[in-house]
C-alpha cells in the first residue's frame, strides 16, 4: 500500500515548503502535483512578473539617463530577450524545487489527486493513505460573465507572460494588484494601457489615499484610467463598459487582460466524500489551526487546507507560512507564527506595500487612531537615487502601538517589511524611533514618520 505520515495535493509554495519542512523534521511526504513545481507564484506569478518590473525598472532609468548624464543613448528593446531571461530565471528556480523535493522522504507523484476519504487520495486509479493531508491546490483566474469574455484576444496573467511578443494596445480590466503590475510593466515597454475599473480606486487593499497618490503617478506615465466603470462586452477590437455618469463608452484595443480576482481551484478534488461544501467558492477552514470544517461546521481533524484555495489571503507567503504553521502542529511542536500579520507588496513602479489596518479601515471601524505621514522627498537616499515619488503612512493606536503601515515609493515592500517585523514584536511608535537606522537609507522615511510628533 502507498502509506506516508503526510499526503500534500499541490506543489506550489503551500505545498512545497510543508513537504519540505515536513520533510526535514522525519516526516515521510507524498506530494502530488498535475502541472509543474512550484505553482502559479514560480512559474506563472510572483517570480515571472518580477522578472518583467524589473525589466520595465531598467527601461524607466534608461529613458532618464540624460538625467545622469548619460547622452546618446540609442535604446532599442528586445522583447524576446525579456522573455528569455524571465525562463531562465523560472527554470533555475523550478529546478531549486524540484531539488527540495528530491529529498529521500518525499514522492512527488505527477497526477491529480482526488478524495476517497479522510486518509485516503486517489490518483491515476492508485489509492494513497496518509495520517495527514494538506490540501494546497492554490487558484485561477476568474472570468467575467459578459458578451465576448472567452474570446481569443482576452487573456489572463499567465497567458501574458508567454506572449512572444507584445501587443500594441492593452485594456486591462481590473485595478487590483495583478491589473496595476501590468499596468506598469506594460507602458513601461511602450504598450498603450488602459485600465477599467468598477471600484472608485484602484488597489482596494492599500489606504485609499496612497492607492490614488500611486494612480496619479502612473497616469503622468500615460495609463489612462477609467475608475467606476462596467464592463458590458468584449468584440474583436474593443472594449466597452459603462463609465460614472451612465455612458457606454468605448475603447479601441488589441489585447485584453482579465484581471478581476482569483478563485480557488476545488475542482476534481472530491470533496463531497469528506463531507466539505464550498464557501464563497474556498474550502473553509478554522482560523487557528487551518483544519478543513466541514458542512456540520466539524473541523475534520487531520484535513488541512493552505494558500489561495482557503481563500483567506491569497499571497505566496501567506500560503508558505500557513504550511510551516500546519506541519508544526501535525509535529505537536508549538510556534509563534503571526498569522494575522500579513504584509503585501505590489510591484508597481514605483513600488506599493502595506501590513496591518489602513487609515480607511481604522475610520470605518472606529478605531482610536494616530497617522504619521512621511514623503520619499525629505529622504536623502530617495533623492540620490532620483525617487522622490512616495508617501508613507504610519498608523498607531492612542496607546502609541503600531497598528499599521501603508506605502508607496521605491523599495516600499523593503520598508513594510520592518514594520511587519516590528508589529509581530508589539512595537510601539516611541520605540521605533528610539532605534538607529542606517543613514542613508529609504528605511529613515520609516523613522521619521516614527518621529512625527503625535
Ligand atoms: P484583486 O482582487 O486584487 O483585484 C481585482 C480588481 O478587479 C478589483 O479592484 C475589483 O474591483 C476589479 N473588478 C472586479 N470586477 C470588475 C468588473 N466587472 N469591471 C472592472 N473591474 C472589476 O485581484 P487580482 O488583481 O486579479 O489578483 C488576484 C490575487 O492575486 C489577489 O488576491 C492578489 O493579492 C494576488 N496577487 C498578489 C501579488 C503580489 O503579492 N504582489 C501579485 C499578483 C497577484
Amino acid at each position: 500500500m502507498n502509506k506516508s505520515d503526510l499526503i500534500i495535493i499541490g506543489a506550489g509554495p503551500g505545498g512545497y515548503r510543508a513537504a519540505e519542512y515536513a520533510a526535514k523534521n522525519g516526516l515521510s511526504v507524498t506530494i502530488f502535483e498535475k502541472e509543474h513545481v512550484g505553482g502559479t507564484c514560480l512559474n506563472v506569478g510572483c517570480i515571472p512578473t518580477k522578472c518583467f518590473a524589473r525589466n520595465a525598472e531598467v527601461l524607466l532609468d534608461l529613458k532618464d539617463a540624460t538625467e545622469y548624464g548619460v547622452e546618446s543613448l540609442n535604446l532599442e528593446f528586445n522583447y524576446q530577450k525579456v522573455v528569455q531571461r524571465k525562463n531562465g530565471v523560472v527554470d533555475a528556480l523550478r529546478q531549486g524545487v524540484e531539488s527540495i523535493l528530491s529529498l529521500p522522504s518525499i514522492s512527488v507523484v505527477k497526477a491529480n489527486a482526488a478524495f476517497k476519504d479522510e486518509h485516503t487520495v486517489v490518483a491515476d486509479g492508485t489509492e494513497y493513505v496518509a495520517d495527514h493531508i494538506i490540501i494546497a491546490t492554490g487558484s485561477s483566474t476568474k472570468t467575467l460573465n459578459v458578451e465576448g469574455a472567452g474570446s481569443p484576444q482576452v487573456l489572463d496573467s499567465s497567458d501574458l507572460l508567454s506572449l512572444q511578443s507584445l501587443p500594441e494596445s492593452i485594456c486591462i480590466i481590473g485595478a487590483g494588484v495583478i491589473g496595476m503590475e501590468f499596468a506598469s510593466i506594460l507602458n513601461a515597454f511602450g504598450v498603450e494601457v488602459t485600465v477599467v475599473e468598477f471600484l472608485k480606486e484602484c488597489l482596494p487593499v492599500l489606504d485609499s489615499d496612497i492607492a490614488k497618490r500611486l494612480r496619479k503617478t502612473l497616469e503622468k506615465r500615460g495609463i489612462v484610467f477609467h475608475m467606476q466603470s462596467a464592463v458590458s462586452t468584449i468584440t474583436d477590437e474593443g472594449v466597452s463598459f459603462v463609465n460614472k455618469k451612465g455612458k457606454t463608452e468605448y475603447v479601441k484595443t488589441e489585447k485584453v487582460l482579465m484581471a478581476v480576482g482569483r478563485k480557488p481551484n476545488v475542482e476534481g478534488l472530491n470533496l463531497d466524500a469528506v463531507g466539505v461544501s464550498l464557501e464563497h467558492g474556498a474550502i473553509p477552514v478554522d482560523s487557528a489551526s487551518y483544519s478543513v470544517v466541514n458542512t456540520e461546521g466539524e473541523c475534520l481533524e487531520r484535513v488541512y487546507a493552505v494558500g489561495d484555495v482557503n481563500g483567506r489571503q491569497m499571497l505566496a507567503h501567506a500560503a508558505e507560512m500557513q504550511a510551516v504553521h500546519v506541519v508544526n502542529q501535525i509535529l505537536g511542536k508549538a510556534d509563534d507564527i503571526r498569522l494575522d500579520i500579513m504584509p503585501a507588496a505590489i510591484f508597481t513602479n514605483p513600488e506599493a506595500a502595506c501590513v496591518g489596518l489602513s487609515e480607511d479601515q481604522c475610520k470605518q471601524q472606529g478605531i482610536d487612531y494616530i497617522c504619521r505621514k512621511s514623503f520619499w522627498r525629505a529622504n536623502g537616499k530617495a533623492m540620490a537615487m532620483n525617487e522622490t515619488e512616495g508617501m508613507l503612512k504610519l498608523l498607531s493606536d492612542k496607546n502609541g502601538l503600531i497598528t499599521g503601515c501603508h506605502a508607496f515609493g521605491a523599495h516600499a515592500a523593503d520598508i513594510i517589511q520592518e514594520v511587519s517585523a516590528l508589529m509581530c514584536r508589539n512595537t510601539k511608535v516611541e520605540q521605533l524611533a528610539d532605534m538607529v537606522h542606517i543613514h542613508p537609507t529609504l528605511c529613515e522615511i520609516l523613522k521619521a514618520a516614527a518621529e512625527v510628533p503625535a
